[in-house]
């Protein structure tokens, strides 16, 4: 956070696609230490913070709901002020709905962030009939397929631009995760799909399920590349960016049916390749 665009009185925030679990208050208690700490470097009061967590209405926001009081007591004892007066103010509110859709008032947020949420589609894209056997975009897709989802990541991300451009004071940041890809090709080193692709495709053989809804079923995903990304920030028009860096992440693996039948396909991968999941982030400042 930069000094010269500190807020002062009070400090309004959002994470969109926040989920329900041990990451949902990470970001929070980073922010709340950052501004806590910025606060008293320039001697100024600490401002009272507003934090709107946003996901899908599916979400467990009930989960969510109960951990706050928790939350909020450790973060006054971690910043060393459990009984100050008047106590840190810190309001943390749920917000159901679509990233895709506008959700908050005009000019009202400094500082929007999301990770690990922009890579979802806001729809299966159209077009995709011809992607039989794979859920999502692999070598052997065709190249309409290929066009559909990269059509509906330019719809979808530009749409989301636009709202959060009109949601952000003048000057406000927004600093976006994403899971993404090295190059301009969609590369299956960096595609977790294509192997459960493998385990579904195996399980249709073996008849454990249908064929037909397999091949009618494909993920509302895509991994934009850098370009891609700067490509859809500059025509949007509403943002410059300040800092994008792609970065690695080692893969994990999970238990379950199709989960196991994968791990299997991943570690014979895995001997073959080094598959990376890479991660894009990117810092972008509302122009004036
Ligand atoms: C993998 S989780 C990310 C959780 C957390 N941000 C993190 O970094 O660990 C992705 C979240 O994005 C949410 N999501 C997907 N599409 C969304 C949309 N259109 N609007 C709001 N949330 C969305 C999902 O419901 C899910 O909770």
């Amino acid at each position: 956070m930069r000094s010269s665009s500190f807020p002062k009185g009070r400090l309004v925030m959002a994470d969109l696609g926040c989920a329900s679990g041990p990451n949902t208050l990470l970001l929070v208690s980073e922010v709340i230490k950052a501004v806590h700490k910025l606060s008293r470097e320039l001697g100024q009061e600490c401002p009272e913070l507003q934090v709107f967590l946003n996901d899908l209405p599916g979400n467990d926001f009930n989960n969510v709901f109960t951990s706050i009081q928790g939350f909020k007591e450790n973060m006054k004892k971690e910043m060393g002020e459990p009984n100050s007066e008047p106590p840190l103010m810190i309001s943390i509110v749920g917000v159901p709905g679509s990233f895709y859709d506008r959700l908050f008032l005009t000019d009202s947020l400094h500082f929007i962030h999301s990770s690990y949420s922009l890579h979802w589609r806001s729809r299966v894209p159209q077009g995709l009939e011809e992607n039989k056997g794979n859920i999502y975009l692999t070598s052997s897709s065709p190249p309409g397929v290929l066009e559909a989802y990269c059509k509906q990541f330019q719809t979808d991300f530009s749409s989301f631009l636009k709202f959060r451009s009109q949601e952000l004071v003048t000057g406000g940041r927004m600093v976006l995760t994403i899971p993404a890809r090295r190059g301009e090709q969609h590369s299956e080193k960096e595609c977790c799909y294509l192997l459960m692709s493998m385990a579904l495709n195996q399980m249709a053989t073996e008849g454990l399920i249908d064929q037909q809804k397999l091949d009618s079923f494909n993920l509302p995903l895509y991994m934009p590349s850098a370009m891609e990304v700067e490509t859809e920030v500059r025509k949007q028009g509403s943002f410059a960016i300040e800092h994008l860096e792609l970065w690695d992440m080692d893969w994990n693996v999970y238990e379950d049916e199709v989960f196991k039948r994968y791990a299997l396909l991943l570690s014979d991968w895995m001997a073959k390749v080094s598959p990376a999941f890479v991660s894009l982030t990117v810092s972008l400042t509302k122009r004036h």
